[in-house]
């Protein structure tokens, strides 16, 4: 039996994958039934790296979703439109979708998963989340017995490119992100990675599946590492914490809640997510009852996002060759949930914060501080001051872990005392 894939767009991903489809001796046996039909693109004259078979490569899009003689599609163009688009079309003919489209997912799941649910295709989605790191997967299958209580981790590999080096090299923000768009680990526009626009899209679909509900992405909240100052990595590190960028998933107060964010986050040095450097991904799930468990490896790339792409294939061509065309889909490969979560807003959210303050160097300031935080039952876990330059004096302060509501309102008061000149800082502490 052959099952013919359409594949939308022949970049960076497409390419990894039409070389693993086209190579497959050594790899799982299913892949000879797998045959690459045609592979839209955008322009026919660009140079491509591999020789495709002739007559494959098209720009007509819509002739690919709707040929009959296609049973899945693989949408690899990234952006919004026209993916979402081809995806719902492809549906609406009945094929199966594999996609890495983090963006498309995260925004419009509900709508997607809707569609497939009624058409019986799936939608297959391990490419979308942490590149060739296997997690989504498991997340629906391996640790179903399991009641996840928090999925954390760094998903994006140019931020975590980007604070490895001003880290090690002590290399200020921009000049990082310079040198990195230089070796193309970084884009031209780099807004959804440094933003954390991107991560936000891959902890939204994790928490997704980690918790069987749907999530707003709109409501989650999303801090990039653009303020982080070498100043405060130093400080971090003689605290014992390194700076990461963490999408963080947690239970929240009610069976409902979730608490869903993206921020720069201390991580003390013992935790397994401190030692993740470079462009590597790792994801920690905790569950009852496994405990800790840690998905690390590449999160980008060629053939690593292939890897997951070829795999959800090998999966849907799978159950197409063990029970012929589905009239019922395999809960463990579908999407089972239809309910929104309620995120918690972040003032609701108990964390520890750093904070950063520049004062005049004037008796009694530190006292004041730790009144004003006391007032709002902020209690401090450490109070460093490392020395004073001009009268000028720099505290650092770390908390126990505290409302982010009351944390706000003390920062705000101490905002308005006058031996305060300013607070370049705040960053939350795992
Ligand atoms: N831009 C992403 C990253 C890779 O830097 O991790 C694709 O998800």
């Amino acid at each position: 039996m052959v099952y013919n894939i359409g594949i939308l767009g022949m970049g960076t991903v497409g390419t990894g994958t039409v070389e693993i489809l086209l190579n497959p001796t050594g790899r799982h046996p299913l892949l000879t039934s797998i045959k690459i039909k045609k592979i839209g693109v955008r322009s026919l004259d660009k140079p491509r790296k591999i020789t495709l078979p002739p007559g494959v490569i098209t720009t007509d899009l819509e002739a690919i979703v709707t040929d009959p003689e296609i049973d899945i599609i693989v949408e690899l163009l990234g952006g919004i439109e026209p993916a979402r688009s081809l995806i719902l079309q492809a549906i609406a003919a009945g094929k199966h979708i594999v996609t890495a489209n983090k963006a498309v997912i995260a925004r419009y799941g509900d709508e997607i998963y809707t569609a497939a649910n009624a058409a019986k295709v799936y939608v297959l989605i391990e490419g979308a989340v942490g590149g060739g790191i296997p997690v989504i997967e498991p997340l629906k299958q391996s640790l179903g017995a399991n009641r996840i209580s928090s999925v954390m981790g760094i998903v994006n590999g140019t931020t975590n490119y980007i604070l490895t080096k001003m880290t090690t090299q002590g290399t200020a923000f921009n000049q990082v992100l310079s040198e990195a768009q230089s070796l193309g680990y970084a884009e031209a526009d780099p807004t959804a990675d440094v933003e954390g626009l991107d991560a936000a899209d891959k902890i939204a679909i994790l928490s997704s599946l980690a918790f069987n509900r749907r999530v707003k992405r709109e409501e989650i909240f999303t801090e990039g590492i653009t303020k982080i100052d070498s100043v405060d990595i130093n400080y971090a590190a003689k605290l014992g914490f390194v700076i990461k960028l963490l999408a963080i998933a947690q239970a929240g107060d009610t069976p409902n809640q979730l608490q869903v964010r993206v921020h720069p986050t201390l991580v003390p040095h013992n935790h397994p997510l401190a030692n993740i450097n470079d462009v590597y991904n790792a994801i920690v799930v905790e569950g009852d009852p496994i405990g800790q468990v840690m998905f690390f490896g590449p999160g980008a790339g060629s053939g690593p996002t292939a890897s997951a792409v070829v795999a959800d294939l090998l999966n849907i061509v799978g159950v197409l060759f063990s029970s012929g065309k589905t009239e019922v889909l395999d809960p463990l490969l579908s999407c089972s949930h239809q309910e929104y979560c309620e995120i918690m807003p972040t003032e609701a959210i108990s964390t520890r914060f750093y904070a950063r303050f520049l004062t005049q160097d004037v008796p009694g300031v530190i006292g004041e501080l730790g009144t004003c935080f006391g007032k709002h039952n902020v209690s401090l876990e450490s109070v460093v001051q490392t020395g004073c330059q001009d009268n000028v004096a720099e505290i650092v302060v770390i908390t126990h872990k505290v409302k982010e509501g009351d944390f706000q309102q003390a920062v705000q008061e101490i905002q308005q005392r006058t031996a305060i000149i300013k607070m370049p800082s705040i960053f939350r502490v795992l």
